[in-house]
């Protein structure tokens, strides 16, 4: 998952720091996500809090969303949300474009645009 040895993603991107903005970016586009937004509570900013601490640990940070929150188990937590292809597009085309904004290196977007177009598949439950 590194690209320089023994350098994780995180550090190498910045530590949470760069997490949460990435997140921030992604829910500022869901605030206006006329889809999205309904399936979300009020107050985006817990949510975007925790986004941030798991891709954080997935990413090869500190493992604080599983210390405050348990093991991730993500496809379970998204079971209650009607998840069909429109909304796993919308929420990766969302993600994208934070991605994108943040102009890293083109080799690690282009892993973390793939992580999250996978991730985002195996979590559609709803079909079309
Ligand atoms: C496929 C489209 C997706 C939709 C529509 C969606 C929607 C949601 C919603 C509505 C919540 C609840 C927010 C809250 O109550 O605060 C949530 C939580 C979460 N989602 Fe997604 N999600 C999607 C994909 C993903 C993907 C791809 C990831 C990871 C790469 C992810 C990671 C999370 C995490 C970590 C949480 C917080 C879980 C917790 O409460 O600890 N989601 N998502």
């Amino acid at each position: 998952m590194n690209s320089s040895e023994n350098v994780s993603v995180y550090d190498q991107l910045g530590g949470i720091e760069w997490f949460s903005q990435l997140c921030d970016g992604f829910y500022s586009r869901v605030a206006n996500d006329e889809v999205l937004r309904p399936l979300y509570p009020e107050d985006l900013q817990p949510s975007s809090h925790w986004l941030a601490l798991f891709l954080a640990q997935y990413w090869g940070g500190p493992g604080d969303y599983s210390s405050q929150r348990g093991h991730p188990r993500l496809r379970m937590r998204h079971m209650h949300f009607r998840l069909g292809s429109e909304e796993r597009n919308r929420w990766y085309e969302h993600m994208a474009a934070s991605l994108v904004s943040m102009e890293i290196e083109p080799a690690l977007e282009q892993q973390m645009l793939d992580y999250f177009s996978m991730a985002a598949s195996h979590l559609v439950n709803t079909p079309d």
